[in-house]
């Protein structure tokens, strides 16, 4: 993978591990996914993705708004810039509190049960709001890939149970204006998303005051060099041509909200490390590094899902080793491997491996287990080191 020069200067630092992260490439990124079909769309950025402030700043900057799902998210959400009209807060058992909270800060509100639109009829006391529901219509799980309904799929109302929630609704002067749905997470085609969307229009059709549609994320980035990427193109036209059957059924105007984590911040963002330590055993070689899953948390969250290209900086035209190489953290924690049975160059002491796709689910992941500090995260724009952001909280 051919790597920018200012990212790599900037990732191969004293400070070991670093993120870098691309403002730049965030921005382009951006553009591409506003630029997608249909033309009725509000697209909601996942902070829980990636919560740096000048990532959040970025993406502001970039017309999107921002889904959130706790109090600490809406703060930052803020404090980056989002209006309240452009932040969706969406979040599961709500404390009373919790909503008087959202309704005082005037945000999009999306609840997840009939207790809970029962719950804010007594917090509203009387006084009418906009939601939206969520609903479950069925997801996407690794093992099952098509959209299926799972009993152990916590979110949501039953499309059985909305009748019931819109009677509530009206009774407390609650309008319900949404219907949102996640139907999976790092998905490569657009096939479950599509499925997805046209199965929540067929559920939200009960929801006499229907606004919008919520399809959330679930666009994944290719775990491989050489990997397809995920079609956005195909997505945007697919989901298109859905709502508008959506729309000529119902006889009304939609808008589409997509609320992408993964597919927006993965990219702009690098994680880099130091070799320190090589151990070849006979059928598989241990590289130690200075980085660690508590710094680098998807493959401690994610298993075997958490796959990022990786490459050593210094070895770009080295044949690949003939053994599997492991890639461990410094640690003395037994899983604490940040990639297994990858190919690459037998890696030398000092050298530099970098994970790419590092920008998302990485550092709002940072964990105080093994007491590691947090890395120092560089901020590139315009192809221009920025400044160190050492240990923003
Ligand atoms: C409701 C909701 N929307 C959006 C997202 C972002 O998902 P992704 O990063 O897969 O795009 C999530 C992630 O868990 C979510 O729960």
């Amino acid at each position: 993978m051919k790597l920018d020069k200012e990212v790599l200067s900037a990732g191969i630092s004293d400070s070991s591990p670093v993120y870098v992260y691309d403002l730049a490439a965030l921005r382009f990124r951006c553009k591409r996914f506003a630029g997608i079909m249909p033309a009725r769309k509000r697209i909601f950025f996942a902070t829980m993705a990636n919560d740096h402030p000048e990532v959040l700043a970025c993406i502001h900057g970039c017309g999107f708004g921002a889904f959130v799902n706790s109090p600490a998210h809406l703060r930052l959400a803020q404090e980056a810039g989002f209006p309240a009209e452009q932040i969706i807060y969406a979040a599961t058992n709500m404390l009373p509190s919790e909503m008087e909270m959202c309704v005082r800060k005037k945000v999009n509100l999306v609840l997840d049960s009939i207790g809970q639109v029962k719950t804010l009829g007594q917090v509203l006391n009387g006084r009418s709001l906009g939601i939206g529901v969520r609903l479950n219509v069925g997801r996407s799980t690794p093992d099952l890939p098509k959209i299926h309904l799972d009993p152990n799929y916590r979110f949501g109302l039953l499309p059985s149970e909305i009748p019931e929630a819109v009677a509530i609704a009206r009774q407390a002067k609650i309008t319900i204006k949404g219907a949102h749905s996640y139907f999976g997470t790092g998905l490569m085609s657009e096939e479950v998303l599509v499925a997805g969307l046209q199965r929540l229009a067929e559920a939200a059709s009960a929801l006499p005051h229907l606004e919008y549609l919520d399809v959330a994320g679930g666009m994944g980035v290719p775990g491989k060099r050489g990997e397809n990427e995920f079609d956005i193109d195909a997505y945007g036209r697919q989901a298109a041509n859905l709502l508008a059957q959506a729309e000529r059924a119902l006889d009304r105007e939609l808008t589409l909200f997509i609320e992408p984590g993964r597919y927006t911040v993965a990219d702009c963002g690098y994680y880099f490390v130091k070799v320190v330590d090589c151990k070849v055993r006979p059928d598989r070689v241990f590289v130690g590094t200075t980085g660690s899953v508590a710094t680098f948390p998807r493959p401690l969250i994610y298993g075997e899902q958490a796959r990022h290209p990786c490459e050593i900086v210094e070895a770009q035209e080295r044949p690949n080793c003939s053994l599997p190489i492991y890639v461990c953290g410094n640690s003395t924690y037994s899983q604490d491997f940040l990639a297994q049975g990858i190919s690459l160059p037998m890696p030398e002491q000092g050298e530099h491996l970098v994970f790419h796709h590092a920008g998302a689910y990485c550092r709002s992941m940072f964990s105080n287990f093994l007491g590691k500090d947090r890395p120092d995260e560089v901020m590139l724009d315009s192809r221009r080191a920025l400044r160190s952001v050492a240990k923003v909280s």
